[in-house]
């Protein structure tokens, strides 16, 4: 149990500090309790906690809009959420208003929430779809995700791609740019480009979603951008909040127009979309985001966490089997498998770390730490993994 949080630190509720290498699910991208966004938000309870959502927006729910649809490339609209997994209904029904065709093209091994729309399209583990899966689109195709680590990989993702286009009811094709919970995995460069080509083709949507690797976890705002693909449709959250919870789809105009004229009856709203306390924590977590100190911090806390999991990856003595990274999100893929895993987990968690397995098969411990964490932190980081290695053999 967490009790108090700030920067990359959290204490727990007997008042042990860990350093926290999760970024609580990455959402604490710029460090837990910000004191931008802390102030940003006492200011908003001072003077509103709830508007009355599409009818009558609150003025900062207005300015976060205009302020994403800024970030794109074309002319843009967007729809808030509460979730990760509420952008990503948003942007399958956007595909489906301007396409009118049921089918989506997903990954395995990809991640987008568990609502009913997002976990439908789930590659990840088709434990998380078996339950229900009577009453998800049956419309739902899935290809291999391209790993830039696999030979091969490349052309066999968009053969299956093409294959599943072919079939002419695909809307939605719906991407990570890299796969987080499914392990950090890198696709080579140009991959998202050819998903956007192949999309445009057949009058498909592309959906990038960027809810862990955008706004500058692995690279640009949108790293879809920096892989040289324009989506039509780019889904945020995690670190958009600042640590509460807000999310974004932002459509291409075009695209958007599916939904209609927006002064009629809204068709997908809810009560609390676009809460003005969430609004104000994203505009502060934006401005820091922003900030050019911001993004060397960030480039170069990446680069040093890049070196010390590549040195340990060198150690043959440690059982790990890769490490891929871009950006502030990291994979260490570890011998013995889940059990391993999860072992090193409680060993690191002994020493003060807080890491997460991930990955289809549970043996990747997953790394998104907060651009805060320091150079002493992230030694200590090294060295506990070092030691949870050798303690716990494959
Ligand atoms: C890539 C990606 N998409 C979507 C989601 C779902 O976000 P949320 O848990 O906020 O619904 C996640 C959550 O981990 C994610 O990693």
């Amino acid at each position: 149990m967490w009790s108090s949080a700030r920067g990359a630190n959290v204490a727990d509720a007997d008042g042990n500090i860990y350093v926290d290498m999760t970024a609580g699910f990455g959402a604490a991208l710029i460090g837990h309790t910000h004191p931008h966004v802390v102030a940003a938000l006492r200011a908003q309870c001072g003077r509103m906690l709830h508007a009355l959502g599409d009818v009558y927006p609150s003025d900062v729910k207005v300015a976060l809009e205009a302020r994403l649809a800024q970030m794109a490339p074309w002319p843009a609209r967007v729809i808030l959420g509460l979730s990760g997994a509420d952008a990503i209904e948003a942007a399958l029904k956007t595909a489906v208003l301007h396409t009118k065709r049921p089918g989506v093209i997903a990954f395995e091994g990809g991640y987008h929430g568990l609502s009913y729309g997002a976990v439908a399209a789930c590659g990840y583990k088709r434990a998380f779809r078996a339950p229900f899966a009577r009453q998800l689109n049956a419309h739902v195709r899935f290809a291999p995700y391209a790993d830039a680590s696999v030979d091969g990989s490349l052309a066999c993702s968009l053969d299956a791609v093409d294959r599943a286009l072919a079939l002419g009811d695909v809307g939605a094709v719906l991407v990570e740019p890299v796969q987080g919970r499914g392990g950090v995995v890198v696709p080579p460069s140009g991959y998202l480009a050819a998903l956007s080509e192949r999309a445009r083709r057949v009058g498909a949507v592309l959906i990038v979603d960027e809810i862990y690797t955008g706004l500058r976890r692995a690279g640009g705002l949108w790293r879809a951008l920096d892989d040289g693909c324009v989506p039509d449709v780019v889904c945020l959250g995690k670190a958009l909040g600042g640590g509460l919870p807000v999310s974004a789809c932002v459509m291409r105009d075009e695209v958007a127009r599916a939904w209609g004229d927006p002064d009629g009856e809204a068709i997908h709203t809810s009560t609390f979309l676009g809460n003005p306390l969430a609004c104000a924590a994203a505009m502060a977590s934006l401005d820091v985001l922003d900030a050019p100190e911001t993004r060397s911090v960030i480039d170069a806390t990446g680069a040093a966490l890049a070196d010390a999991l590549d040195a340990l990856a060198r150690d043959g003595a440690l059982g790990i089997v890769r490490v891929t990274h871009v950006g502030l999100l990291a994979g260490v893929t570890v011998a013995g498998g889940v059990a391993r895993s999860l072992a090193v987990m409680r060993t690191m968690l002994e020493l003060g770390y807080v890491v997460l397995p991930g990955g289809v098969a549970g043996d990747v411990l997953t790394l998104t730490p907060p651009c805060t964490l320091t150079a002493a932190q992230l030694v200590g980081f090294a060295q506990a993994l070092d030691a949870s290695l050798r303690a716990v053999r494959p």
